[in-house]
């Protein structure tokens, strides 16, 4: 189905389909020149759109995944296989789960979505599989509003650090196209329109697939706000002429202290940030924060395939035939330079691994 630039706001991003058995995507690779809505029903195709990008961003990959994972369960409940959530489904729902776990490595909301399904699942051991699967769908429905409650509240806490008219600098896209809805690092942005207020909005086109210029200023002016399209290596330029007063990106991925994982390019910006005397901000739900993992090392960095940055956009091939290529998908700030992370619950601000045990209620 086809939608108009407008639409782009007010279609979610990820949904489960009327008959619940699909999931209903926008194609984010077809943006900004087509604005497609995609529907899913296969393992296969549900794990594509997610390796492809076709779906993308930490909090929309989660609610994906609990989708997807439910769906897995109720294709296996229609087999006639099982009766009850006896050791044989939990074992396939398992496989299902393992599945979608390998299709990127870096977000954590993925992993945090799939646990969540399954462990509900595991819950109801022995009972009907009837009333496992409903469970298993109103727990998968939660996650999605619960990630459309919390990029709101994450609007609303970055809007109390936002004045009307500031210049906003951010990487990628962690906007509505990222969640549900709202977004987290644009979440302030969008619920600051709501309420009448302009800014001017940077956004680095992020090579090499282009999130900032295809998806960040594609939603960005179908709200209306000015916005500029930089390339990466213009950030500084920007920030010199005092243009940028604050910096938001998302993250995919952020370790008990603080240290967060982003979209390649974001630790160049926060250094940029530092020396410009500019305030550094993270965007993200607690589901995107990994206690288990202390610090930034121990987040896998996902490595894509390298005619992402040789072929991909270009007629013919833009590097020589023998040129290595490095396409790491993400990095990781240091906690040292960010300013604060804005959450559901609230602004944390250093030293992170206190604020963050207590956002947690720790
Ligand atoms: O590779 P992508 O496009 O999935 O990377 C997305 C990002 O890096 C986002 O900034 C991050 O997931 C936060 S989304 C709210």
């Amino acid at each position: 189905m086809n939608l108009n630039d407008k639409n782009i706001l007010m279609t979610d991003t990820v949904a489960l389909g009327e008959d619940g058995r699909s999931i209903v995507i926008i194609d984010q690779t077809k943006l900004p020149g087509e604005a497609v809505l995609l529907t899913l029903r296969e393992r296969r195709d549900i794990f594509t759109a997610i390796k492809t990008l076709q779906v993308r961003g930490a909090p929309a990959i989660g609610v994906t995944a609990a989708f997807a994972l439910y769906l897995a369960a109720a294709e296996i409940a229609d087999s006639g296989r099982y009766e009850t959530c006896c050791e044989g489904f939990l074992g396939e729902l398992a496989e299902a789960r393992d599945y979608y776990a390998s299709s990127r490595p870096t977000a954590v909301n993925l992993f945090w979505a799939l646990g969540k399904i399954y462990d509900l699942a595991a819950s109801y051991a022995g009972r009907e599989l009837v009333a496992t699967v409903k469970a298993l769908r109103a727990e998968a429905a939660a996650i999605r509003d619960g990630d459309v409650a919390s990029s709101r509240a994450i609007g609303e806490y970055g809007l109390t650090l936002l004045r009307d008219g500031d210049g906003i600098l951010t990487h990628c896209n962690a906007g509505q196209l990222a969640t549900v809805r709202y977004g987290t690092a644009l979440a302030p942005i969008h619920v600051g329109r709501e309420k009448g207020m302009n800014f001017r909005v940077y956004c680095d086109e992020t090579r090499p697939l282009l999130q900032g210029a295809r998806l960040s200023a594609s939603e960005l002016v179908a709200n209306g706000v000015d916005t500029t399209v930089i390339c990466d290596n213009m950030a500084s330029q920007v920030m010199k002429n005092g243009w940028i007063q604050v910096v938001i990106t998302g993250a995919d991925r952020i370790a008990a202290n603080g240290d967060s994982c982003n979209k390649i390019g974001t630790s160049g910006v926060a250094i940029l940030a530092k020396h410009y005397g500019i305030p550094f901000y993270i965007a993200a739900p607690l589901s995107t924060i990994d206690r288990a993992t202390p610090n930034g090392d121990g987040i896998v960095i996902e490595q894509r395939k390298p005619d992402e940055v040789s072929h991909m956009w270009y007629k013919q091939p833009m590097t020589p035939e023998g040129a290595k290529i490095f396409n790491p998908a993400f990095d990781v700030t240091p906690a040292e330079l960010i300013t604060a992370i804005i959450t559901e619950k609230g602004i944390i601000y250093p030293p992170f691994a206190e604020g963050i045990s207590a956002a947690f209620g720790a």
